[in-house]
C-alpha cells in the first residue's frame, strides 16, 4: 500500500480510502451489504494496508456507522483512520437532526461517535453547505469539538469554490480549525472541479478526497453493461449524475480500449487516472466484493502514460454541476 499525508495534516492515509456508503444495510438501498457481507470486506482492506475509512450519518440511517465501528473494535484504533459526516437530516419529525447549526453539529457528532463506538473520529466533515446557517457558527462549532477531543481535524464536501474560499478565509480570520480536506465529486465523467475547487484545493494545501471515483459503476464495464448488477439497476443517483451525457459515452469505449491495451480491468484504468491527477490525495472507492477492492488496490500499480491520460480526457465535454446546489 502507498500512503500519503493527508493535504497540510500530518496524519498518513492509504493512497486508496475504503467508502462505507455500501455497507450497512439492504433496507437502505438494495445494493447495500448487511453486516457480514460488509465486514469481510472492511476486513480484506485492513489486511492490504487500507487505513482510511469514509463514512457518514445518514448511510444506511447509521447502520454503515454501527457495522463499521464493529469491525474496526477487532483492531488497534490507533492504526486506522475514521472519517465520517454529518449534515443531512436524520430524523424526519426534527429539523435539528439535520443541518450545521451548533445544536446539530453537537448531537449528530455525538451520535456518530456512540454508533462507531469511539471516542474521537479522524475526521469530520460537513456533508454539504448549511445555506441557513452562518459559516461562523459552523466553523465555531466544529472548533469545540476539536478542542473537546471528539474530532482531531475537520473537512468538507461538495459546495461551491466561492463557499469554500469564504470557509477558509473565515476560519483564518478567527483563528478557528479550517477544512483540511475537500470530499469532492470527480471521476473521467465529472471533471468540472478542475475549474476552480482543485486549483483553491492546490493553492491552500487541502487535502482532495474524491467521491464516486469510479463514476457509481459507469467507469467499471461497457456502457451496454451498465444495468447488469443490482447497483447499476437500481442505483437512481447514478443516472441523476451526467454520466451518460457529453463525452461519457466516448469515454467510457476509451477506458475499455485501454484496459484491453494494459491487460487489466475497466475500474483500474479510471482510478489509475484519478490517481495520476496530481491535486487528489486519495480516491474514495465504493466496493461491493472483495475482488473490486483487490483491483482498486492494484490500480495503485498502474503507470498510465501521459499521451493515454489525455486520449481518456479529450472527449470530456462540460456538463451541468452535480453533487452540490
Ligand atoms: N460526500 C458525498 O457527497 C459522497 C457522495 C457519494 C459517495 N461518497 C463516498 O464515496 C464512496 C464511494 O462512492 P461510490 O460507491 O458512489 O463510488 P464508486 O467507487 O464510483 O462506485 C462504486 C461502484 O463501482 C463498481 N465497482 C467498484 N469497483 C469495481 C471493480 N473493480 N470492478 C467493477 N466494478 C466496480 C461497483 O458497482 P456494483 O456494485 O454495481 O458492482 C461499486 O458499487 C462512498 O462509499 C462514500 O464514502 C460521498
Amino acid at each position: 500500500m502507498e500512503y500519503t499525508t493527508l493535504g497540510s495534516t500530518g496524519m498518513e492515509v492509504s493512497r486508496i480510502a475504503l467508502g462505507c456508503m455500501s455497507f450497512g444495510s439492504s433496507d437502505w438501498r438494495e445494493w447495500v451489504l448487511d453486516e457480514d457481507e460488509s465486514r469481510e470486506i472492511i476486513e480484506r482492506a485492513i489486511d492490504l494496508g487500507i487505513n482510511f475509512f469514509d463514512t457518514a450519518n445518514m448511510y444506511s440511517l447509521g447502520d454503515s456507522e454501527r457495522v463499521l465501528g464493529n469491525v474496526l473494535a477487532d483492531y488497534d484504533r490507533d492504526e486506522q483512520v475514521v472519517a465520517t459526516k454529518g449534515f443531512f437530516q436524520m430524523d424526519d419529525d426534527n429539523p435539528n437532526s439535520g443541518g450545521l447549526s451548533r445544536k446539530a453539529i453537537e448531537q449528530e457528532l455525538a451520535n456518530s461517535l456512540d454508533r462507531l463506538g469511539m471516542e474521537t473520529v479522524d475526521l469530520y466533515q460537513t456533508h454539504r453547505w448549511d445555506y441557513d446557517t452562518p459559516i461562523e457558527e459552523t466553523l465555531r462549532a466544529l472548533d469545540d469539538a476539536v478542542r473537546r477531543g471528539q474530532a482531531r481535524y475537520v473537512g468538507t464536501s461538495s459546495m461551491w469554490a466561492h463557499q469554500f474560499a469564504d470557509a477558509l478565509a473565515t476560519s483564518e480570520r478567527e483563528n478557528l480549525e479550517r477544512f483540511q480536506t475537500m470530499q469532492n465529486h470527480y471521476n473521467l465523467l465529472y471533471r468540472e472541479e478542475e475549474r476552480e475547487m482543485l486549483p483553491l484545493c492546490e493553492r491552500e494545501g487541502v487535502g482532495v478526497i474524491p467521491w464516486s471515483p469510479l463514476a457509481r459503476g459507469y467507469l467499471t464495464r461497457p456502457h451496454e453493461a451498465f444495468d447488469a448488477t443490482t447497483r447499476g439497476e437500481t442505483d437512481e443517483h447514478a443516472r441523476n449524475h451526467p454520466y451518460f451525457e457529453g463525452g461519457g459515452r466516448e469515454i467510457n469505449e476509451r477506458v475499455e480500449e485501454l484496459a484491453a491495451d494494459y491487460g487489466v480491468t475497466m475500474a483500474q484504468i479510471s482510478l489509475a487516472w484519478l490517481l495520476h491527477q496530481d491535486a487528489v490525495d486519495a480516491p474514495i472507492v465504493g466496493t461491493t466484493s472483495v475482488e473490486h477492492l483487490e483491483d482498486a488496490v492494484e490500480a495503485l500499480e498502474i503507470d498510465l502514460s501521459e499521451s493515454d491520460q489525455a486520449y481518456l480526457e479529450e472527449p470530456y465535454e462540460p456538463v451541468l454541476v452535480s453533487g452540490h446546489e
